[in-house]
């Protein structure tokens, strides 16, 4: 089934029983370059407004494979209730939620495709323990260690300037057998910092709508581990869409076609939502760019899927 030529997704069986789900095409967005006489390839980038769980379905139904795949989950944050630091979402069921979206984006991957998922160290142990089932042990790539911070953090004993990208290979073997660069370091300590995602959305928005994104150069490096310049990535947890950015960024670089697929739920962020910042970062990364491209914004319309918390 070819989803853009349908202009909208074709329903899961089950959904089509109780019809309450769908996705439907809202809008589009073109860059200007789009009309120019010479235009050959237009890339076609997509914007999934809707709960993960419910719309990756729509992708794997579709059978299509992405080449890179980044995940940068909200993590499981622990706070203080009744005199004890506790995990703001149970564990278990923090873990089992995670469990299910990484085994459906193994799906997703294509034979040489890469994950990419961004964690903290409190989770990383836990997350490479899933990763390793759901990908197998040896396609285990890297767990490359970033600086998150310049600046050490008011903390009990330890300021945890770092985190973690674990990397895996649907396919470890094909990526060794490919690859034809020198090797990558595993220690990021210049691929922009947290602060930086704040300047770049500053830059963007004119002030901090959203400061949970990363900067563009991170997401940039790990796209960039695939060496397809055209490249499909998927972001699942897409937040201010600073996937966007960084695909946008490498095909300035190198005359790339990469496109990117990219999943927000609506949800409330200090009265704005998520999914319309991360629909006008594209905007604005799509109307200021000289590529022939264009994003395509799809709906769903699962009832439970709007998180005002
Ligand atoms: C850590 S942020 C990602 C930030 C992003 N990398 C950026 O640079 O802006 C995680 C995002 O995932 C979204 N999210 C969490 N659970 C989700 C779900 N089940 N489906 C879709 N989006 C979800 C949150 O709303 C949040 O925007």
């Amino acid at each position: 089934m070819a989803l853009l030529e349908r202009g909208a997704f074709a329903a899961p069986d089950s959904a089509q029983r109780n019809g309450t789900l769908g996705l439907t095409m809202m809008n589009e967005i073109s860059s200007p370059a789009i009309n120019a006489a010479e235009v050959q390839k237009v890339i076609t980038h997509r914007l999934l407004i809707g709960d993960n769980q419910s719309v990756v379905p729509y992708l794997i139904q579709s059978s299509e494979t992405f080449d890179v795949a980044y995940l940068d989950p909200p993590y499981n944050g622990y706070v203080m209730k009744n005199g004890a630091y506790v995990p703001e979402i149970d564990d278990e069921l923090w873990l089992s939620r995670l469990r299910n979206l990484i085994q459906k984006v193994h799906t997703l991957l294509s034979d040489d495709g890469l994950l990419f998922l961004s964690i903290n160290d409190r989770e990383a142990a836990y997350c490479r323990v899933i990763c390793d089932e759901v990908f197998g042990k040896q396609n285990f790539m890297a767990q490359i260690v970033r600086r998150r911070t310049n600046r050490p953090l008011h903390a009990h004993v330890f300021s945890r300037e770092h985190e973690y990208i674990l990397t895996f290979a649907k396919n470890a073997e094909r990526i060794h057998a490919s690859w034809d660069r020198p090797p990558v370091s595993t220690w990021w300590d210049f691929a922009g910092t947290d602060e930086d995602a704040a300047q770049e959305i500053r830059a963007q928005f004119g002030n901090l709508v959203f400061d949970h994104a990363k900067p563009s150069a991170l997401i940039g490096n790990c796209i960039a581990i695939c060496q397809k310049k055209d490249a499909k990535v998927l972001d699942v947890y897409a937040g201010s869409g600073t996937t966007a950015q960084a695909v946008e960024t490498l095909n300035r670089a190198d005359s790339g076609t990469r496109s990117f697929t990219l999943i927000q739920r609506k949800e409330c962020y200090h009265g704005c939502d998520i999914s319309e910042i991360c629909e006008r970062r594209i905007q604005k990364i799509i109307s200021g760019s000289f590529l022939a491209q264009k994003c395509i914004i799809y709906q769903a319309h699962v009832p439970n899927d709007i998180n005002t918390q």
